[in-house]
């Protein structure tokens, strides 16, 4: 067992192959289509389920009156055919019995209203009541099924915050107050803190504090966000009210919960320290033509959480989704490239929602590995084929994603950015700017892993880096500053984006202004926010380059032997520094003061790469990625074509094409949706791969996965 930083061990999940199947709903059918069920799970090589997530009602009808009879039985099923169970705590959401005895129980929206049973997830995160019951019936799973031979690991609750992250109840507020007794000490310290003499707030008792409901105007911003780390650790309470159960019942067994890929309302650094496994659940819009470049950042993310080990894709959709108003299905093709892009990016499962579709409720539209025509349907088609290629990608399990560039992914700064009504511009924002980043390296070449704001000192060093990208660092302390200075300093490339280093935890101004303790490290100095009106757009020149700037530019100035990249070249600014670099210790540290086209970001991020020696296509391309998983000897380079026209590859070194069993040449064409993984013995340096120019640009379309 391998061991946390805190010196906590992590438990592996007991499974010997990369994981393969879905979530599993049981008891939405009678036990003749079960055996039915094992036989095709069987034949489409599914090797773990995900059950009992949301059948609370079925397993306790009323209170302390247990019938497990039916999962007893599925569970044997399931072990006899040799597939292993992802077990859920089922506490994703309460029965209809207890939510009716403790009405106080049930979450309150921003406008004060009680919401209403009949959907899921109908309770209050911080409500005692929940919180005693969850810990029952998790006791109760717990002692029955903990020695189950079949039992791979725990599944705690189901996409915490997924329908209720926050809640604004009276036990909401009890709660909220005592959390910010912890954080401040006294109502001095909570007075300072929010900067309570603006719009005459100051609180003379605690009582009055209430969650940040709908007020006349514009709420306190730092409030704001105190609610939003607040929200967070109270479902990472709830969490831990879970992991206490289970650790004293079954301490040798992997705990887990399933996270959202990239998602604002709760900080994930935080609840993947208390678990053995960091799992996803992954839904890109297959309306948008490039999604897939979203979810290498969300992937990118999910295997940096615990430093680099792998995780699991424990739910994605084998075609349409149906929670959007529009759930176009998947092409022919795309179930597959999507799926091995996950295990590129270091995942070592591939699981759907759900095995079986259903025939009635909510998600009955939505698509399954099983579809409404049974084996007949093409998803099924495509997800035995896909579950028995899996099997030849198995040396592949337990790798590690080899990466040159982090981007730096800090909760304290999204929610700054998007809590608050009262900020320069609303059109810059955390995670859209963090997606436009991302995006420009990917399509240079490079997957990118998360780093946390804290670097070492969280936990995450950005040592194992080349090139660091922090996006959007609004909220910034000194110690971070520190951390990122000390990566410059022995070598390092950071790039540091507009609106940083602006405000501190209270989000109090930084003295002096932006970018407050980054001032000395970039040598600039921020005079004035200058956001863009819309309909307006400006532009920089950059060398030979003119670059637009659509939204968002600063006054700079800039300290005397700071190399300035790139000048302002219309409006106000024209003239002004925009892009600077500025070396320090052995490495370099830049600023991009503006918000860019993606083409501008492009052309500055090739630059960025470049000069810290890192190599970058010069055939841009958003539908060609390749991504490296290593293990001690081998590389395994995985070349996946995110779109129906081909696309060709050039290699380093030929290997074996793991998937299609024969040897490659110094090129690999890829046809529509094509996916090779192409083994090699370990390099050194990362393989980089280019392309030949034949890939055209595709248009990303509106998605909420850009948002
Ligand atoms: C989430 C939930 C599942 C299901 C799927 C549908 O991931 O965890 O229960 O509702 O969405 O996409």
């Amino acid at each position: 067992m391998a061991q946390l930083p805190d010196g906590e061990r992590i438990r592996e999940v007991r499974i010997d192959a990369l994981a393969y199947g879905g979530d599993y709903n049981p008891d939405q059918w009678s036990e003749d289509v079960w055996r039915e069920d094992i036989r095709l799970m069987l034949d489409a090589g599914v090797n773990m389920v995900s059950l009992p997530i949301f059948s609370w009602p079925q397993l306790e009808p009323e209170p302390g009156v247990y019938d497990w009879g039916w999962l007893d039985r599925i569970l044997e099923l399931l072990h006899e055919a040799g597939i292993r169970i992802d077990l859920a705590t089922a506490t994703a959401t309460p029965p209809s019995w207890l939510l009716r005895a403790h009405p106080e129980m049930a979450p309150w929206d921003a406008d004060g209203h009680r919401l209403e049973f009949g959907s899921r997830q109908t309770y209050c995160p911080s409500s005692p009541i929940w919180r005693e019951n969850v810990a029952r019936m998790t006791r109760a799973i717990a002692e029955r099924y903990g020695d189950h031979p079949g039992l791979a690991m725990w599944h705690i609750s189901n996409e915490y915050g997924d329908h209720v992250s926050r809640c604004w109840c009276p036990e909401s507020a009890r709660h909220f107050r005592r959390w910010l007794q912890e954080r401040y000490g006294d109502l001095d310290g909570l007075n300072e803190a929010w900067g309570v003499n603006v719009w005459g707030q100051r609180y003379t008792s605690w009582d009055h504090i209430e969650t940040p409901k709908k007020a006349p105007g514009p709420v306190n911003p730092t409030k704001l966000l105190d609610f939003e780390r607040f929200s967070s650790d109270a479902m990472l309470e709830l969490f831990q009210v879970e992991i206490d159960v289970l650790r004293e019942v079954t301490p040798d067994i992997a705990v887990t919960t399933n996270f959202m890929s990239m998602f604002r309302d709760l900080d994930y650094w935080r609840f993947a320290e208390r678990e053995d496994v960091v799992t996803d659940d992954a839904y890109p819009d297959p309306m948008d033509p490039t999604s897939h470049v979203g979810a290498a950042l969300n992937y990118g993310l999910m295997r940096s959480l615990k430093g680099g080990r792998p995780w699991l894709l424990l739910e994605s959709s084998a075609s349409a989704t149906s929670w959007r108003d529009i759930n176009v299905p998947k092409a022919p093709g795309k179930i597959r490239v999507e799926s091995l892009q996950a295990v590129a990016h270091g995942s070592d499962a591939v699981m759907f929602f759900q095995w079986r579709q259903a025939k009635y409720g909510q998600e009955k539209f939505h698509s399954s590995m099983l579809g409404h025509r049974g084996e007949r349907s093409r998803s099924f088609r495509e997800t035995r084929a896909l579950g028995r290629e899996l099997r030849l990608l198995e040396p592949v399990r337990g790798s590690r994603v080899r990466s040159r560039v982090a981007l730096v992914v800090d909760w304290d700064s999204w929610w700054g950015s998007s809590a608050s009504e009262s900020l320069p511009s609303q059109r810059l924002q955390w995670a859209p700017q963090a997606r436009a980043w991302h995006r420009a390296l990917a399509t240079l070449g490079h997957p990118v892993d998360a780093v946390r704001a804290g670097g070492a000192a969280a936990g995450t060093p950005f040592d194992g880096y080349d090139v660091v990208v922090a996006p959007n660092l609004y909220i910034l302390e000194q110690p971070q500053a520190d951390a990122l200075r000390a990566f410059v300093e022995r070598g390092g490339t950071l790039v540091v984006g507009p609106f940083s280093g602006v405000v501190d935890a209270t989000e109090k101004v930084h003295d002096g202004g932006a970018p407050g303790p980054l001032r000395d490290l970039l040598g600039v100095e921020v005079d004035e926010q200058w956001p863009i009106a819309d309909g307006r757009t400006e532009s920089l020149s950059y060398g030979d380059d003119v670059l637009e700037v659509p939204s968002w530019s600063e006054w700079l100035e800039a300290d005397g032997g700071v190399e300035i990249r790139g000048s302002y070249a219309s409006g106000e600014l024209a003239g002004l520094p925009a892009i600077t670099r500025r070396t320090a210790g052995s490495g370099s540290a830049w600023y991009v003061s503006a918000m860019l086209s993606p083409e501008g970001l492009v052309t500055v991020f090739r630059d960025v790469l470049r000069t810290a020696g890192l190599p970058a296509r010069d055939e841009v391309s958003v539908q060609a990625e390749a991504v490296t998983r290593s293990d001690d000897t081998t590389d395994y380079t995985f070349l996946l074509n995110h779109a129906a026209d081909p696309v060709t590859f050039r290699l380093p070194v030929a290997g074996l094409d793991l998937l299609s069993g024969s040897e490659t040449g110094d090129t690999v064409t890829l046809d529509a949706y094509g996916v090779a993984v192409v083994a090699t013995p370990r390099a050194a340096q990362v393989p980089f791969l280019t392309l030949t120019p034949t890939a055209r640009p595709i248009q990303a379309a509106p998605s909420k996965e850009l948002a």
